[in-house]
């Protein structure tokens, strides 16, 4: 069973502007509520108990609104018994580095790892649509989606094996390809299933692009050690962590 998630928010929000405003923290909809609240929430109504949310120092204004959340939030914390845990990565060194910070907190559980900053507006929630497939298979499960073939060099590519409609066996992982060497179209976004063996590969893997711990990377040996499976989930994704996304999300995003 999975219970537990991380929400690693502690990037340096480089292409947000606004510094000193975590870009997590952002508003987006209705009722202007911030856009990690978006991302618990879904963890949430998809039957997560313990979020632990990475965050860096000058970002406690994260810690703040989920102690003192708006009233319906409130109210969704407490029926569902929801406890939130924080720690703090002071040093950009990478998500792969983020997510080891959640070791000590998920001991061998396997966990949700969501974005703070991707945003999924779904019939089932984006995290529950990974836990179903973890369950039926029992190995990790890494959410993407079908990018425009000019975008992948953007993203995480997979190498793909289709299995059913939607659900795919991942041969490889490769890093931001160039268009013409990269094996599909299917993009990584930000939900993932995964399980404690992936803390024991990112303690191994050394600094990559940007000299930061790529989680790729460590994806990467993963797949290679255990199958790994992918789900074109049902849903839209919107990239908040960027203006174009955020403008996106206004439009769809009606809160609880
Ligand atoms: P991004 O790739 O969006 O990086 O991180 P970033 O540094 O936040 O922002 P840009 O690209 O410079 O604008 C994806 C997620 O991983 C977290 C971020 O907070 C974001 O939710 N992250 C990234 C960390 O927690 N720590 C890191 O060292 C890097």
């Amino acid at each position: 069973m999975i219970t537990k998630a991380v929400i690693p928010a502690a990037g340096r929000g480089t292409r947000a502007g606004a510094r000193h405003i975590p870009k997590e923290m952002y508003p987006v909809g209705d009722n202007q509520y911030p856009i990690i609240q978006y991302v618990v929430e879904e963890l949430i109504h998809s039957g997560i108990d313990d979020i632990l949310i990475i965050t860096r120092t000058g970002k406690r204004v994260i810690e703040d609104h989920f102690s003192q959340p708006p009233e319906d939030l409130a109210r969704l914390i407490e029926e569902n018994n929801i406890t939130f845990f924080y720690t703090n990565q002071d040093e950009p060194k990478g998500l792969g580095h983020a997510v080891l910070l959640a070791r000590k907190y998920m001991g061998n559980s396997p966990f949700i790892l969501a974005l703070g900053d991707d945003i999924v507006k779904s019939e089932t929630p984006c995290a529950r649509q990974l836990i179903d497939l973890y369950n039926f298979y029992r190995g990790p499960v890494i959410a993407v989606e079908e990018v425009p073939e000019e975008r992948v060099s953007r993203y995480g590519i997979i190498s793909p094996e289709k299995i059913r409609e939607g659900v795919y066996f991942i041969n490889d992982l490769i890093e931001k390809p160039a268009q013409e060497d990269a094996p599909s179209s299917l993009a990584v976004v930000g939900r993932y299933a995964l399980t404690s063996e992936i803390f024991d590969i990112l303690a191994d893997t050394k600094p990559g692009i940007n000299n930061e711990i790529q989680l790729t990377d460590a994806l990467q040996v993963l797949c290679k050690r255990r199958a790994m499976y992918a789900i074109e989930y049902e849903g839209q994704r919107f990239d908040a962590g960027d203006r174009d996304g955020r403008i996106e999300a206004e439009k769809v995003f009606n809160s609880l």
